[in-house]
């Protein structure tokens, strides 16, 4: 398995990936918010922000990120294969390409969100802590902060 920044190149595997998985993003319910967001993937490509783990020709992990504000904006792995640690691969990936002295924050589910088990044990495990109570796409949402 290789961790590595996704190019142009990737945007077919990156997509059926993220259609596996829409169904517990916020934001992605219609074919338009699909073609929104893969305008925002390919955006993420170009300036080097998004990371992917690959298995021959398959990527299996997405991850994109923000230099500028030092932010966490996208996570998934693919189902059959979670649990490998895929998702700590691309978050340390991450580490190398942000500033070493700035916190980073994300945006995820509130705790006792089903669909957000796995997402709030992971990062807690990562060493990110609760922040603040929001919302995105008119769904309740919480920032996750990691101290650095
Ligand atoms: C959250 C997600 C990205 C984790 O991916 P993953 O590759 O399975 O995670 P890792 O294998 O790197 O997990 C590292 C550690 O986090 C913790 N963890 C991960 N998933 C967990 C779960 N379902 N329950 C409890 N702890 C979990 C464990 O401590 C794990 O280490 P261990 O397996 O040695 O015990 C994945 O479950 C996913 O894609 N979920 C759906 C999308 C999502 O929620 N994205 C984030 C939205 S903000």
């Amino acid at each position: 398995m290789e961790i590595k920044l996704a190019t142009l190149r990737d945007i077919d595997a990156w997509m059926i990936l993220v259609e596996q998985v829409r169904d517990i993003f916020p934001g992605l319910e219609t074919a338009e918010a699909m073609e929104e967001h893969r305008a925002t993937v390919l955006r993420f490509m170009e300036s080097s922000s998004a990371i992917c783990a690959v298995e021959e020709d398959k990527i299996t992990g997405i991850l994109l990120f923000s230099k500028k504000a030092s932010e966490l904006c996208f996570l998934a792995v693919d189902p059959a294969y979670r649990r490998q640690h895929i998702a700590q691969k691309l978050v340390t990936f991450m580490l190398t390409q942000l500033d070493a002295g700035k916190d980073i924050s994300l945006i995820t589910y509130q705790e006792g969100d089903p669909n957000g088990q796995a997402a709030r044990a992971f990062y807690k495990r990562l060493g990110f802590s609760e922040g603040r109570l929001t919302e995105e796409f008119g769904h309740p949402a919480q920032e996750f902060i990691l101290k650095r």
